[in-house]
């Protein structure tokens, strides 16, 4: 029975040293497994006098019990320490600030661009998109800027290689428009124009809205119509708008329209040289010549055409002075229109 107590007292010695699970079945195994060591004693009783087998029985049972326990003390034991070290190593502090996630939003130009194309959809005008690099011939001739015509030296064309140019402005898509459909046509074209141009108030590259609206018995007063609503809209105010005689190869007649400064109110500031009055697009009727090209019949149809400057409206809408910032890119400025 000494014996007996040893081995106990090894085993629960050994048990307190176990540093896994798996060495703690391992021992369980060991001691109280079928061929375990404890296992064994039970065995022997029957060798023992009968009067002292009770006895003797109750005690490896005791030994027995105790080993049970001391091992799934331990394994308690165990267990919580791999949990707690999980979770120290896993720790996350949730007192630390979030991390922002940074949000994208639209340049001023691209706000500008659906805010107008918005304003002449609702009036019944398609969007039409035609390439920015161009030939000639819809560029220039089919707009009645014949070779050599002053009209070009104007445009300041970036070519791309001889009769491909980038598009000088938007008004070679109406010839396309007309070329590819059947009349009437009530489009607009937003785009991006190129002129080999670049000071405080022009970059090489910038955005056009062109408008093309052929139909029957198109007049003067229509296209005046068109373009005071539309500027009346896009302002969200009722602005003074005027129409200037001025030329383009392909309209007849042509204006320059001027709308009353959005900065002063007319009065007369620095934003509209003193005059009360800002240059915002050109415009006219369609010349009888460009309709022709495109094989649309001047006998039954005529038309207004128009061109603005995208960045010229955004800047006038926004007061932003500096066209160069609508391209530096820098995200302080770009930020505020969020
Ligand atoms: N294409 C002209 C420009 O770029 C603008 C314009 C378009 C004028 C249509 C009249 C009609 O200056």
């Amino acid at each position: 029975m000494t014996d007996l107590e040893e081995l106990a007292a090894e085993a629960l010695a050994a048990i307190e040293r176990s540093g896994d699970e798996m060495s703690l079945e391992t021992l369980r195994v060991h001691y109280l497994g079928r061929k375990g060591l404890l296992t064994a004693h039970l065995k022997n009783l029957g060798s023992l006098p009968a009067e002292q087998r009770p006895a003797a029985g109750q005690k490896i049972n005791l030994a027995k019990s105790r080993l049970r326990e001391a091992i799934e003390t331990r394994r308690q034991t165990l267990e919580r320490e791999s949990l707690d070290a999980r979770l120290q190593a896993e720790k996350i502090d949730v007192t630390l600030p979030g991390r922002r996630r940074a949000g994208g939003g639209l340049h001023p130009v691209t706000i500008t661009l659906d805010r107008i194309t918005r304003i002449f959809r609702a009036a019944g005008y398609e969007v039409a998109e035609g390439p920015e690099i161009e030939d000639e011939y819809h560029n220039f001739e089919a707009l009645n800027i014949p070779l050599n015509h002053p009209a070009r030296a104007m445009h300041d064309t970036f070519y791309v290689e001889p009769g491909t140019v980038l598009r000088t402005h938007t008004s070679p898509v109406q010839v396309h428009v007309m070329e590819q459909g059947e009349p009437p046509f009530r489009m607009i074209c937003p785009g991006r124009v190129y002129r080999c141009d670049s000071d405080l108030t022009h970059t090489p590259m910038f955005h056009q809205v062109e408008g093309l609206l052929v139909d029957l018995e198109v007049s003067m007063s229509d296209m005046k119509g068109a373009i005071v609503s539309f500027l009346r809209a896009f302002f969200e105010e009722e602005l003074e708008v005027r129409f200037r005689p001025s030329y383009f190869p392909f309209t007849e007649p042509s204006a320059e329209v001027d709308m009353s400064c959005v900065s002063c109110g007319g009065k007369g500031c620095r934003i509209c040289g003193r005059t009360g009055w800002l240059e915002v697009m050109g415009c006219g009727l369609v010349h009888p010549r460009v309709l022709e090209m495109s094989k649309v019949d001047t006998n039954v149809y005529n038309g207004f055409a128009f061109g603005l400057g995208v960045e010229r409206l955004a800047m006038l809408r926004y007061q932003v002075g500096d066209l160069r910032m609508y391209f530096e890119n820098d995200v302080r400025f770009l930020r505020q229109f969020n």
